[in-house]
């Protein structure tokens, strides 16, 4: 018998010590990109951690299909179990159906209606903040949408002042995880600053969250939001009553974890992202106000204009293929397995990134250029499946994808519907914020414009307290 082969090509580049852990923070998606022309599957070093990138589409496809050979994992998905639990995002193969068949109905298309009142109610709200002709921090803008929006939709009997705090702790949560995922559990006992406030902000959600979810079991009520149907969630394969046939507290709280991180980030980042790339192709932008002009009613995008704002949802999809707020992903092999005629031991971490696949001129036509009329009917049969993981695919495919579609085109119609927004003089070029677990810009501040006839709060009427970081 001959020996099973284990080697893989190493990246270039690799320092002693640190191996690829510089150039993976310097400039992450630059060394993404560069990693196909190496190989199809590549190792990479991490800080501690050797990983399998893997770079080939219908390898990548494999992996993600293959949710028992290759299951949550790796170093993303290790370290955030610490802190987002045993939720549908994060438990492995052994706990997913059960939990899926349980969630999946609180994601049914037909509560969609409701959600998108919230979705359009929170980006009016903190749009009409806005002052005509200022500066703003568009990620913070986007960013406070999507958390109260998320905030709502999951509990919205909730008092405001605790949806609230969840969400200032959910931010310096997301700051702190992503550089902890990349350093070895024993610098965790090094008490710096970022650590204490780390610490504070998860003992604090955990807290606050327990005490949502003892409200809800007192009143005892549906509110017809996320938290009520998990509460109500029943397994259909239990015998009512059995153990496991009623989700726990401790399941509830990470499930709402779970929502929180994954629906918030991505969409807030998403919807930056998609300013951004219009505020740069004006053409683009103005055939996004003229759809808005004519579909919306009183300049607020509502459900049932969805079908209608086709422009509006093609801009929304090639932001994402452009910037995946999920650009990386990743596994670990739970038996010794084959990958690309590889032998791969159990053990192994990969790699997957959904932002190198949308980026390969093999399966797009000039990939780099932002050309929403790729995901028109006519052109769309020329994308090969599963060319676009945004939402990834097999069994772990993204539970809120219908969600988040709906908020990011409802939020972008609404904003465009009054406004327009412009790059500050010599801040065009914005790159991609490291240390973040979804794929977020960096420093991306624009001028408001209010859009010819539609009002825009002017600069003496607005007002005084803006949602977020509002700029002179
Ligand atoms: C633009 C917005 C979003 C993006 C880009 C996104 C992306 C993704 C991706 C790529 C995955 C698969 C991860 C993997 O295979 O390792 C995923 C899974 C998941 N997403 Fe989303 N997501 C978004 C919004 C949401 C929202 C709004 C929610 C819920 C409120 C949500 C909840 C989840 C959950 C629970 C999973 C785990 C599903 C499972 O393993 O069965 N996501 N998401």
């Amino acid at each position: 018998m001959t020996q099973a082969d284990y080697s893989f090509v190493t990246a270039p580049g690799a320092l002693p010590l640190l191996g690829h852990t510089l150039r993976f923070l310097r400039d992450p998606l630059r060394f993404l990109r560069s990693l196909p022309a190496v190989g199809d599957l590549v190792t990479i070093r991490l800080g501690p951690f050797d990983a399998l990138v893997v770079c080939a589409p219908e390898l990548t496809r494999r992996v993600l299909l293959d949710d028992r050979t290759f299951d949550k994992g790796g170093f993303l998905f290790d370290r955030s179990r610490e802190f987002l639990g045993n939720g549908l995002g994060t438990c492995p193969h052994k706990d997913h159906r059960r939990q899926r068949r349980m969630i999946q109905p609180a994601f049914h298309r037909g509560r969609l209606p409701g959600y998108a009142q919230e979705m359009r109610a929170q980006a009016r709200a903190v749009t009409d903040a806005w002052q005509a002709g200022r500066t703003i921090d568009v990620l913070a803008e986007t960013t406070t949408i999507s958390l109260r929006t998320t905030a709502a939709t999951i509990f919205s009997a909730a008092p405001a002042a605790l949806r609230e705090s969840l969400a200032a702790d959910l931010v310096t949560l997301e700051e702190g995880v992503f550089r902890r995922m990349l350093l070895p559990p024993h610098t965790d006992a090094i008490p710096t600053p970022g650590k204490r406030r780390y610490d504070r902000a998860y003992t604090r959600s955990q807290q606050t969250i327990n005490r949502i979810i003892a409200d809800y079991r007192a009143d005892g009520i549906d509110h017809g939001d996320l938290m009520s149907m998990l509460l109500a969630a029943q397994d259909d394969l239990a015998a009512p009553g059995a153990e496991g046939a009623r989700l726990s507290d401790e399941e509830v709280r990470d499930q709402v974890m779970s929502f929180l991180f994954a629906s918030t980030d991505t969409i807030g980042k998403a919807l930056a992202w998609a300013l951004h790339l219009l505020g740069r192709h004006p053409r683009i932008a103005e055939r996004l106000h003229a759809e808005v002009d004519e579909v919306l009613t009183d300049g607020v995008a509502t459900f049932e204009d969805l079908p209608r704002l086709e422009m509006t949802r093609n801009i929304v999809t090639e932001t994402m293929r452009l910037y995946p707020p999920g650009w990386l992903l990743t596994r670990t092999t739970t038996v010794d397995t084959e990958l690309g005629g590889r032998q791969i031991p159990a053990g192994t971490d990969v790699v997957l990134s959904p932002y190198q696949i949308h980026h390969r001129a093999d399966l797009y036509t000039d990939p780099e250029n932002f050309d929403p009329d790729r995901w028109a009917p006519e052109r769309v049969k020329a994308i090969p499946r599963d060319a676009y993981l945004t939402f990834g695919t097999g069994a772990r495919k993204c539970i809120g994808d219908a969600y988040a579609m709906t908020e990011a085109t409802l939020v972008l119609a609404t904003i465009a519907a009054r406004w327009r927004l412009e790059h500050t003089s010599g801040r065009r070029r914005v790159r991609a914020a490291p240390y973040a677990l979804a794929l977020g810009p960096k420093e991306l501040y624009m001028r408001t414009v209010a859009r010819a006839g539609q009002g825009g709060t002017k600069p003496q009427d607005a007002a005084p307290a803006q949602a977020t970081a509002n700029r002179a």
